[in-house]
């Protein structure tokens, strides 16, 4: 038995700084050296096990009652400053609740979402597509994540949510604060009043959108748990979406499999996709549970209230398992499994894929602008995303 408690020894992988940014399937594959699981620390000295392999991945994700969303005893031993505590301290909402507590906030969620008609969100993002390329199509050059993936997600967000201008525009200005860390705390007041006003507003004024839907669903959401619920689906629906778009444009740019047909088509979009989802998705690791008591699990001692996360970008590649035929296979984790599984698994795949096709569509010989080694990864345990993403293109006509 490997006793997961200790910080010293085994050694612990850094999941925080550059090298793991810049390189992290090189240190999964050290990982991999102690097996299924590995002790790893999410900053300094906050101590984790990540959980590599595919099996024992999908083991975890479908065992809440073993592995449930519970923070509260670690984020009294970590304490407010801690950096990670944002992205995985317990909030009244879907992805932090277990039970009958999530299943009911989950449905109001999940429900509403399938309402959206996908001919009518391929309009979105398309119409949102095409503004942001008309802002740069002129110049010859964009940094596509600034200028293109880090809005878009936001514009298409706006329609599907039934946002009137002026509390959309107050949303993108405020996740954009906190994006660019300008003023994350102007960007979260910004957010907070933005979410307020749209569930009052459609409150008054019900129309055919997904805030609509979810105050009129069967579960009966109070505003302050509409509020919250909202909250988490623009950061669900912008961070990680951003990071597919991204991910997916520099695959095929930098790709020579993909290259050379970049103007022939959706196939080699939809082909793109799947290898990005399979081995470098934008979600690269999360689904952090813990443990109420010690756990013993395939071998290891998982100490009681300390993390454990799922490695997506690991147990897709885990090595005991076949890469052959990747492409139009969905089978890989990166919307998680189990009760917390993405509810807009769908909606991210079309409005990546329409993100794509709109740009090659607009600019067919876009190209890199810098090697694409010379690209920078933002740091972070969490997610795969560049800081930017420079391109270079014939100047085109704006519509
Ligand atoms: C329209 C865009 C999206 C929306 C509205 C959305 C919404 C959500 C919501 C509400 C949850 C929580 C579900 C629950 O806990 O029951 C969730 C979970 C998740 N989503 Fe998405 N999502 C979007 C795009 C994406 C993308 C592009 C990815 C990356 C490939 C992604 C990966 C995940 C993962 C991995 C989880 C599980 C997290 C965990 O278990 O801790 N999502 N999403």
């Amino acid at each position: 038995m490997t006793d997961l408690s200790t910080t010293a020894e085994p050694a612990r992988f850094a999941m925080y700084g550059q090298e793991f940014a810049d390189d992290p399937q090189r240190v999964y594959a050290q990982m991999r050296a102690h097996g299924d699981l590995a002790p790893v620390e999410l900053s300094p000295g906050v101590p984790a096990t990540l959980v590599l392999g595919y099996d024992a991945a999908l083991e975890i994700m479908r065992d809440p009652d073993r592995f449930p969303r519970c923070s509260e005893v670690w984020e009294q031993e970590v304490g407010p400053e801690c950096p990670v505590l944002p992205m995985m301290m317990t909030r009244p909402n879907a992805l932090f609740t277990n039970g009958a507590v999530h299943a009911r906030l989950r449905s109001a969620i999940v429900d509403s979402l399938a309402r959206v008609e996908p001919a009518l969100l391929r309009e979105y993002v398309a119409d949102g597509a095409n503004s942001l390329i008309d802002g740069f199509a002129d110049d010859g050059r964009a940094d596509l994540i600034g200028q293109y993936a880090r809005t878009l997600p936001l514009l298409v967000f706006n329609e599907m949510f039934g946002c009137p201008r002026d509390i959309g525009d107050k949303l993108v200005r405020g996740m954009s604060a906190i994006f660019d860390t300008v003023d994350a705390e102007e960007g979260n007041a910004l957010l907070g009043e933005a979410t307020l006003e749209l569930v009052a507003h459609k409150r008054q004024k019900p129309g055919a959108d997904v805030t609509s839907w979810m105050l009129r669903h069967p579960a009966g959401l109070d505003d302050v748990e509409m509020t919250h619920q909202i909250t988490l689906l623009v950061g669900a629906g912008t961070e990680p979406e951003q990071n597919l778009i991204a991910n997916g444009i520099l695959l095929l740019l930098s790709d020579g499999r993909f290259g050379g047909d970049l103007s022939g088509g959706s196939l080699p979009v939809e082909d793109a996709l799947d290898e990005i989802l399979w081995t470098d998705p934008p979600m690269a690791n999360y689904a952090t549970t813990f443990p109420r008591q010690d756990t013993d699990f395939h071998g290891y001692r998982l100490p009681a209230h300390q993390p454990v996360l799922i490695s997506y970008a690991a147990a897709n590649t885990d090595p005991s398992r076949s890469a052959a035929n990747r492409t139009g296979n969905r089978a890989h984790l990166s919307f998680s499994g189990g009760p917390h599984t993405c509810p807009a698994k769908n909606h991210a795949r079309l409005i990546a894929s329409v993100a794509m096709e709109t740009l090659l569509d607009r600019l067919p010989d876009l190209e890199l602008a810098v090697p694409a080694d010379d690209l920078e990864w933002r740091p972070g345990p969490f997610h795969r995303a560049l800081t930017a993403l420079p391109v270079a293109f014939p100047p085109a006509a704006v519509r």
